[in-house]
């Protein structure tokens, strides 16, 4: 399996609904949800791309890093990057059918492991779309961080337990869906979270913890003070709030605002490569979370979210030779040109 290979399965099997664009901008699928695409004029998705695209890396030549080490703790687990697929929630109806819920969840979970990353699964309009997502993590002995919308406390407490019960790694909650048209419209309760609510979710959930959605420094600081242990900084990849900024641009005042608090920071929106990995965890990131590349890649099976990530990690490596960082430690904002 390799990356020209998964190009043309996808080709072969996802029609209009991912075109495959080279750079996998939110471009040409703009206002596709169901779909690809970021919501109304696609800006969101789009600000990802081109904020993260405006960090430009130092390169540098005389150092002595020839063989970099990108492996990264996670809770107590070790992974050989600092990598993890989003959790991607309705696959089936938003990627043509090309494949279906149950069989996404496996080759994300399995593939991830295969490769030494960690796979999330999400959760959707069709409350079966969870149990899959669990289903693929107990096949894997546990190896998975599985996501809940922002339904009522009881009910997240609830899935949260069977998460426990599964053997996950962590439980996140996408409080960024509070709105989301798909959720939203097929009846089910959803909504922003209040202070009390977060400290209620921690004090009753075992696991650690991930708020995902996380778009500005206040929020984030309030999610700390709850005692919460991660959040992703993301804007749901640009679908649930037209005209936001892109992750890139927002994460360095969140990590600022986080200094000296005990949490992990994680960040997606818009990275399609190695090099955009380096660069968000320069911009204060410990880890980052990849979404459309994964849906692409999950076309060649386990195998194929496996070569998506071993490639992130090859590239990554080189960057990490072409900015003189041995470890992740190394990669601070030292690596951001600055004119
Ligand atoms: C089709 C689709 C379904 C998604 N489903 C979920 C979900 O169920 N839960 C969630 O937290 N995020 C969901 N997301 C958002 C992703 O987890 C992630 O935040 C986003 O895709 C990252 O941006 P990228 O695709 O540009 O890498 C979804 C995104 C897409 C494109």
């Amino acid at each position: 399996m390799d990356m020209k290979t998964l190009k043309k399965l996808g080709r072969e099997h996802f029609g209009s609904a991912c075109r495959l664009c080279a750079n996998c901008d939110g471009k040409v699928c703009a206002g596709e949800i169901p779909g690809a695409g970021g919501v109304a004029s696609g800006a969101s998705f789009k600000n990802n791309f081109e904020d993260l695209a405006k960090v430009q890396l130092r390169l540098r030549i005389v150092h002595e890093v020839h063989k970099p080490d990108c492996s990264f703790d996670l809770w107590g687990h070790k992974l050989a990057m600092p990598i993890l697929a989003a959790p991607i929630g309705g696959i089936q109806f938003n990627w043509n059918n090309y494949i279906n819920e149950s069989e996404y969840c496996k080759h994300v979970i399995a593939g991830c492991k295969m490769a030494g990353a960690m796979g999330m699964t999400g959760d959707g309009k069709m409350p079966e779309i969870y149990g899959e997502g669990i289903e693929a993590i107990v096949e894997s002995g546990g190896f998975g961080i599985p996501t809940i919308k922002p339904r009522p406390n009881e009910l997240i407490i609830e899935k949260a337990a069977i998460a426990e019960k599964a053997g996950a790694v962590a439980v996140a909650v996408d409080v960024d869906a509070a709105a989301l048209i798909n959720i939203t419209s097929s009846g089910q309760p959803v909504g922003p979270k209040s202070f009390n609510e977060l400290v209620e979710l921690k004090k009753n959930i075992n696991l650690p913890l991930i708020i995902k959605g996380v778009m500005d420094p206040e929020d984030a600081l309030a999610i700390a003070e709850a005692g919460i242990d991660g959040i992703v900084v993301s804007n749901h990849g640009g679908r649930v709030l037209d005209h936001t900024p892109g992750t890139a641009a927002v994460l360095p005042a969140i990590a600022k605002a986080l200094e000296g608090k005990n949490m992990t920071i994680f960040v997606d929106g818009g990275i399609r490569t190695g090099f955009d990995v380096i660069k968000m965890l320069a911009l204060g990131a410990d880890a980052v979370l990849v979404g459309r590349p994964v849906t692409q890649a999950a076309v060649g099976g386990a195998e194929g979210v496996a070569c998506l990530m071993n490639h992130l990690k090859s590239q990554m490596e080189a960057g990490m030779i072409m900015t003189g960082s041995q470890t992740l430690a190394d990669i601070t904002d030292r690596v951001i040109y600055k004119g």
